[in-house]
C-alpha cells in the first residue's frame, strides 16, 4: 500500500506551476470518438485518470500516442463501437461521457455504470433525460448503460439540476443531431466552455457554453483538430490553500485568475494577501487567518471540489468556520480523520462547525476520495510531527505530480511504495 509522509510546520515558498484539467480532461479524450478523425490533445494532466481514458479508447480500437508527458494523439478513424462494459471502465466517473461520445458518432453505445469518488449518491438522471429528449433508449441491466437511437433529433432540454456531467454529456450527443438542440439550465463551469470549444475547433455549431443556456445546431460531421487543456482551477486552489495554510508565500503560475474569484475572495476574507498578475497568482500569508464561513455552489460560486481542502485550512483559523456543502450529500468523510489530527468540528447534515485550533497533531490517516486526499495533504503540511496517508491513488487521479511539486515548495514530503 502506497503512502505518503509529511513531516509538518514548514512554511511553502517559491514558485509552482499548474496542469492542465482534470475534469476538462477526462471529458475531452472521451469527445475525440466523435472525430473520426485524429486529435492532438495537450497540457494533458499527468495523472492516472487520463492513462486510464487512453487505454480505455485503446481498447475500443482507437489509436492512442503519449507524444509526450502532457500531449496524447488520439485517432479515433478506426473505432466502429463504443461499448466500454468492463472493469476498466469503471475506475473512474469520466468514462460515462463515452455514452455521448458514442451516441453521437454510432448511434450507441454501452459503458459500465460509473464510477468514481464516493461523495454522494451520483444519479445520472439527468443524463438520461437528456439522451432521451434527443430520441435515445436507455436501459441499465447488470450494471450497464446501454443507449441507442434510429435518428438523433435536436431537443429543448430543461435540466432538473445543474449537472456538469449531464450538460457535457448532452452537448456531445446533440453535435451531429438533426436539428438544434437548446440546453436549459445548463452548469457554466470553465471546463464546459472548454469542451465546447473542442467540439466547435471538431466542426461543432455550439453556442453559449459558459452561460445556462447553451445551442447547439447539429452538423454531419466533426472531423480531428488539436486542443490545448485549461488550466485546473482546482489544483490552483489546492495550492493557495496549502500556501495559506502554511503561513508561506508561493506564486502559482499558468492560472486563469477568472476561474479563481470564489477562492481568491475567501483567500482575502480571511486575511491572506492574493496578488494577481496576468496569468499568475502570489499567495502571502500569516498563522493569524481569520476564520469564516463558506457554502458551496455551482459556479461560479465556491466550488464543491476546493470544500475539502478548505476545511482544513478553517481548522488552524481564529474563531469559529462554517462549512456549508449544497452540492453532494457525502463530502464530509474527511472530518474524522481531521479529528484524529485534532481538528474541532461537528458536522450536522450539510453543515461542519469547526473551531480554530493551534496547531494540528501528525497522524496516520488514509483518504476516502480524491480531495480528501488533498485536505490530508493540507492539514499534513499544517501539522507538527509526522503525518501518514493511506489511500493514495486517490489523490494521485487527480493532481499532477503532487509529491513533487509540494517538495519544491519545501514541504518535507515524500512517498513510500509499499
Ligand atoms: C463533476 O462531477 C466533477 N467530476 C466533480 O469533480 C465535481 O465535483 C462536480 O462536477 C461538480 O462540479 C468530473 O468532472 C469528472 P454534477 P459530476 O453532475 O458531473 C446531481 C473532483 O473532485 N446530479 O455536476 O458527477 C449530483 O448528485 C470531482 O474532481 C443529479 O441529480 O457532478 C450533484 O448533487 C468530484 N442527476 C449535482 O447534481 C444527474 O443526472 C452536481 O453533480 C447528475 C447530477
Amino acid at each position: 500500500m502506497d503512502k505518503i509522509i509529511i513531516d509538518g510546520g514548514k512554511k511553502l515558498q517559491g514558485i509552482v506551476n499548474i496542469s492542465g484539467f482534470k475534469n476538462a480532461a477526462v471529458a475531452i479524450i472521451p469527445a475525440t470518438v466523435l472525430a473520426g478523425g485524429k486529435c492532438i490533445i495537450e497540457n494533458l494532466p499527468q495523472i492516472s485518470d487520463v492513462k486510464t481514458l487512453g487505454s480505455i479508447l485503446t481498447n475500443l480500437g482507437a489509436s492512442v500516442v503519449e507524444i509526450d508527458e502532457k500531449t496524447m494523439e488520439v485517432d479515433t478513424t478506426k473505432m466502429n463501437q463504443c461499448f466500454a462494459d468492463y472493469e476498466m471502465a469503471k475506475e473512474l466517473r469520466a468514462s460515462y461521457y463515452l455514452l455521448g461520445a458514442g451516441l453521437g458518432r454510432f448511434k450507441k453505445a454501452r459503458v459500465i455504470y460509473p464510477g468514481g469518488c464516493s461523495i454522494g449518491t451520483r444519479p445520472i438522471d439527468q443524463h438520461i433525460k437528456g439522451f432521451e429528449a434527443l430520441g435515445a433508449s436507455v436501459s441499465i441491466e447488470h450494471g450497464l448503460i446501454s443507449v441507442e437511437a434510429e435518428r438523433l433529433v435536436g431537443a429543448e432540454i430543461y435540466m432538473d439540476v445543474v449537472s456538469v456531467g449531464a450538460t457535457i454529456n448532452i452537448m456531445l450527443a446533440a453535435t451531429m443531431a438533426e436539428g438544434n438542440t437548446i440546453i436549459e439550465n445548463a452548469a457554466k463551469e470553465p471546463h464546459i466552455v472548454d469542451v465546447a470549444n473542442f467540439l466547435n475547433c471538431m466542426g461543432a455549431d455550439i453556442r453559449g457554453a459558459g452561460t445556462d443556456v447553451i445551442k447547439i445546431r447539429g452538423v454531419e460531421k466533426l472531423k480531428g483538430c488539436n486542443h490545448m487543456v485549461i488550466p485546473d482551477q482546482i489544483e490552483a486552489g489546492t495550492y493557495m490553500i496549502a500556501a495559506a495554510a502554511t503561513g508561506g508565500d508561493v506564486i502559482i503560475n499558468n492560472v486563469i485568475p477568472k476561474h479563481l474569484e470564489a477562492i481568491t475572495a475567501k483567500l482575502k476574507e480571511m486575511g491572506v494577501e492574493v496578488v494577481e498578475n496576468g496569468d499568475s497568482l502570489r499567495i502571502i500569508s500569516s498563522k493569524n487567518l481569520k476564520n469564516i464561513s463558506i457554502k458551496t455552489l455551482v459556479y461560479p460560486g465556491f466550488p464543491t471540489d476546493l470544500q475539502q481542502p478548505m476545511s482544513s485550512l478553517l481548522t488552524i483559523a481564529k474563531g469559529t468556520g462554517m462549512v456549508t456543502e449544497t452540492i453532494f450529500e457525502g463530502r464530509f468523510k474527511h472530518v474524522d480523520e481531521l479529528k484524529r489530527m485534532g481538528a474541532d468540528i461537528k458536522v450536522e447534515g450539510r453543515v461542519a462547525v469547526i473551531q480554530g485550533v493551534s496547531n494540528l497533531m501528525g497522524a496516520k490517516v488514509a483518504a476516502s476520495d480524491l480531495r480528501a486526499g488533498a485536505a490530508l495533504l493540507i492539514a499534513g503540511l499544517i501539522a507538527e510531527g509526522e503525518t501518514e496517508i493511506e489511500n493514495i491513488h486517490y489523490i494521485e487521479r487527480g493532481y499532477d505530480n503532487v509529491v513533487e511539486k509540494l517538495a519544491s515548495l519545501g514541504a518535507s514530503i515524500k512517498k513510500i511504495v509499499g
